[in-house]
C-alpha cells in the first residue's frame, strides 16, 4: 500500500514578529504575533508513504538533504505518525519556486507543506486549527502559514493551545511586499539558535509585556485597512525585536550598512507621501511593505541601490493546500 500526498504553502510576512519562546519544548512563543501570507512565492511538497520506504529521506529543489536538516524534517515525520499511528516512512519531494538562497525563510512555508502534505498522506485530515498547532513543530512561523491571509498566532490563556487564525482573507487589503535581496548568504545564525538567546536582552521582557498592546493595534490596522497605523506598529516591532537581537549575548547584527540605507530611503519616501514601510527578518533583507498600486515604483527605486542583489514582488495569499492526494494502491 502507497500514499501519496501534495500541498502547497505560501510564506509569510510578519508585521508582529515572533521572538523567543517562553516553553521550548511545547513551542509556546513568549509573544503573539500578526502576519500576512505572500504568494506567488510558494514551496509545493509531495510526501509518499510506502512500507518498502525504511527511513524518512528528502529531495529539496532537486537535491538530496542530509544532515540536521534532514533530521529535523524526520522529526516532525515522527510526530505526525505518532498522531495517525502509522510507522510508515515517506520519500519527501520539496519545491521553492523562489531563488534558493534568497535568504528568504523557507521554513515557514516548507513545514506548513510539510504538515497538510503528511498528514494527508498518512490519511488524517485536520481541522485548521490542529494544523496549525501541529505546524509549530517544524518552525514556529509555519504555523501561521497553514490560514489564509492576514493570520495571527496567538495562544489560549486557559487552554495553553497555540495555534494560528485568519483574521482577514487575503483579498481584504491590496498591500503587496517588495523583497529588497541584500544577500543570498545562509544565515550565519539560523532563527531557533537565535531566539534561545533572546532572554538574555535586558529588553526582551518590554518588547513581550508591551506585545499585547501592539497586536491589538495591528489587528486594527488591519481591519481597518489603516495604512499609517500599519507602518507605525510594523516599523516599531521590526525595530523592538532587532534592538533584542543585537543587545543578546553573545549579540546578533542581521542589518547590514545597506538595510539601514533603505530603511532611511523609505523614511523619506514617507515624507513624500509614500505609503511605504518596512519590516526585517533574522537577516539583512528589507521587506518594503507598501499598496499594490505603488509596487512596480517601489521595485524600481529599491533596484537603484548597489548593494540589492533583486527585488521579488509579492501580494496577500491565501492558504495551505491540498493539490492532490491519493489512496491506498
Ligand atoms: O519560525 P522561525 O523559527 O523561522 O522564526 C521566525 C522568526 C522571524 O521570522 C524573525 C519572526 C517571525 O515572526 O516571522
Amino acid at each position: 500500500m502507497n500514499m501519496q500526498a501534495s500541498a502547497l504553502a505560501h510564506p509569510n510576512i510578519a508585521f508582529i514578529k515572533y521572538w523567543g519562546l517562553e516553553d521550548e519544548a511545547r513551542r509556546i512563543p513568549a509573544n503573539g504575533s500578526i502576519s500576512m501570507n505572500i504568494g506567488p512565492l510558494a514551496t509545493e511538497t509531495t510526501v509518499t508513504c510506502d512500507p518498502a520506504i525504511k527511513a524518512d529521506t528528502l529531495t529539496l529543489n532537486g537535491k538530496p538533504v542530509s544532515g540536521l536538516a534532514l533530521a529535523r524534517v524526520q522529526q516532525f515525520m515522527d510526530r505526525i505518525r505518532r498522531l495517525a499511528g502509522s510507522n510508515l516512512h515517506a520519500r519527501i519531494t520539496s519545491e521553492n519556486n523562489f531563488p534558493a538562497g534568497a535568504g528568504l525563510a523557507s521554513s515557514a512555508s516548507g513545514f506548513a507543506a510539510l504538515a497538510l502534505a503528511g498528514t494527508a498522506a498518512l490519511g488524517l485530515d485536520l481541522p485548521e486549527q490542529e494544523l496549525s498547532a501541529l505546524a509549530r513543530y517544524g518552525s514556529g512561523s509555519a504555523c501561521r502559514s497553514i490560514p489564509g491571509g492576514f493570520v495571527e498566532w496567538l495562544t489560549d490563556p486557559l487552554s495553553g493551545e497555540t495555534y494560528a487564525h485568519s483574521i482577514a482573507p487575503a483579498d481584504h487589503w491590496d498591500l503587496a511586499d517588495c523583497i529588497a535581496i541584500l544577500s543570498e548568504a545562509h544565515k550565519p545564525i539560523g532563527s531557533e539558535a537565535g531566539m534561545r538567546r533572546a532572554a538574555s536582552s535586558p529588553l526582551q521582557e518590554g518588547r513581550v509585556l508591551d506585545a499585547d498592546r501592539r497586536l491589538a493595534a495591528c489587528r486594527e490596522a488591519i481591519l481597518e485597512r489603516d495604512f499609517a497605523a500599519l507602518a507605525a506598529v510594523t516599523e516599531l516591532d521590526s525595530n523592538l525585536m532587532h534592538a533584542v537581537m543585537m543587545t543578546s549575548e553573545p549579540p546578533l547584527y542581521y542589518w547590514q550598512p545597506a538595510s539601514l540605507e533603505i530603511m532611511f530611503a523609505v523614511r523619506s519616501w514617507q515624507a513624500e507621501g509614500m505609503q511605504v514601510t518596512f519590516t526585517l527578518d533574522a537577516g539583512p533583507n528589507v521587506h518594503v511593505i507598501t499598496i499594490r498600486t505603488l509596487m512596480g515604483e517601489v521595485v524600481r527605486r529599491l533596484r537603484q541601490f548597489p548593494a540589492v542583489l533583486d527585488v521579488l514582488s509579492a501580494l496577500p495569499a491565501g492558504p495551505a493546500r491540498l493539490l492532490t492526494q491519493d489512496s491506498p494502491s
